[in-house]
């Protein structure tokens, strides 16, 4: 297995709070990753560093060999790193299946102007892409719902949509911050076995979550940020006995 994704001596600061501070970590093609960590220990931070939404203070990012550091979002999304959101951002006023749609075309050759004047070759190719955007609807269970509002949609099938969105353009690696914040204990269990799903389709998986049953239920290996720093990474069994984790832990119960 090969390093898909690199992060050295990362930091970002606000002020004088040093919400990620002086991570580095690696993440395994093919693997399951989380990351954990109390409130504000720096999770969505790290996400928005590693994916373009934030400047860094300092440090490294390189996925798949390539510096991506300085790269704007819609960039490193090109290059197949995907992401969901904390707060789910869906657009208003659209479809389901075109709020997958939207995401495809950052990625297609014809790009938006030339769809929008409905040239031949992005007539096209805007078919491919409404059939690959369809699919993933189909992979998420919620093709049906395809023509239904966006954001009239449940808060889990929203979720799901979000997730349809950053399949279609076909990533190498998905950042998921708290896929299952909000959802119910079924609807939990259902994110794990798509997230298992997703890597059995050659997907590369970093995962932010709260919900520490599925996190030790799908994760290969586990990283734990407390006040922006790495206090710990290992095999989720080992992570659960570590004394540090559990203090950290504890004092959050503790507050
Ligand atoms: N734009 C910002 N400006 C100032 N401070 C920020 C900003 N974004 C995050 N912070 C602070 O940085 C720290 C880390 O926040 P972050 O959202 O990364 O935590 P988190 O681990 O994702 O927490 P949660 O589990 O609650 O989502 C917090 O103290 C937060 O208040
Ligand atoms: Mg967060």
């Amino acid at each position: 297995m090969s390093v898909l994704l690199e992060v050295k001596n990362l930091s970002r600061h606000f002020g004088g709070l040093r919400a990620v501070d002086q991570v580095s970590f690696s993440v395994q093609e093919g693997a399951i990753k989380a990351v954990i960590g109390p409130n504000g220990a720096g999770k969505t931070t790290l996400f928005h560093l590693i994916s373009g939404y934030l400047p860094s203070t300092e440090g490294m990012v390189s996925f798949m060999g390539r510096d991506i550091h300085h790269k704007k979002p819609f960039e490193i999304a090109a290059l197949g790193l995907g992401r969901t959101f904390q707060h789910v951002r869906l657009f208003h006023g659209m479809s389901a299946l075109d709020n997958v749609m939207v995401g495809r075309h950052t990625r297609s050759s014809a790009g938006f102007l030339s769809g929008m004047l409905a040239l031949p070759h992005a007539r096209r190719e805007d078919r491919a892409i409404r059939e690959r955007a369809m699919e993933e609807l189909e992979f998420m269970g919620i093709a049906s719902l395809a023509d239904t509002e966006a954001t009239s949609l449940s808060f889990g099938q929203q979720r799901s949509l979000e997730l349809a969105r950053a399949l279609a353009l076909e990533p190498q690696l998905l950042l998921l911050d708290e896929p299952a914040a909000g959802l119910n204990m079924h609807e939990t269990v259902e994110v794990g076995e798509t997230i298992k799903k997703i890597r059995d389709r050659g997907v590369t998986v970093l995962i932010v979550e709260h919900d520490m049953s599925l996190v030790m239920n799908i994760s290969d290996e586990v990283m734990v940020l407390s006040y922006g720093q790495k206090i710990a990474e290992d095999e989720p069994l080992a992570i659960q006995k570590n004394e540090e984790v559990v203090r950290v832990y504890l004092g959050e119960d503790d507050g």
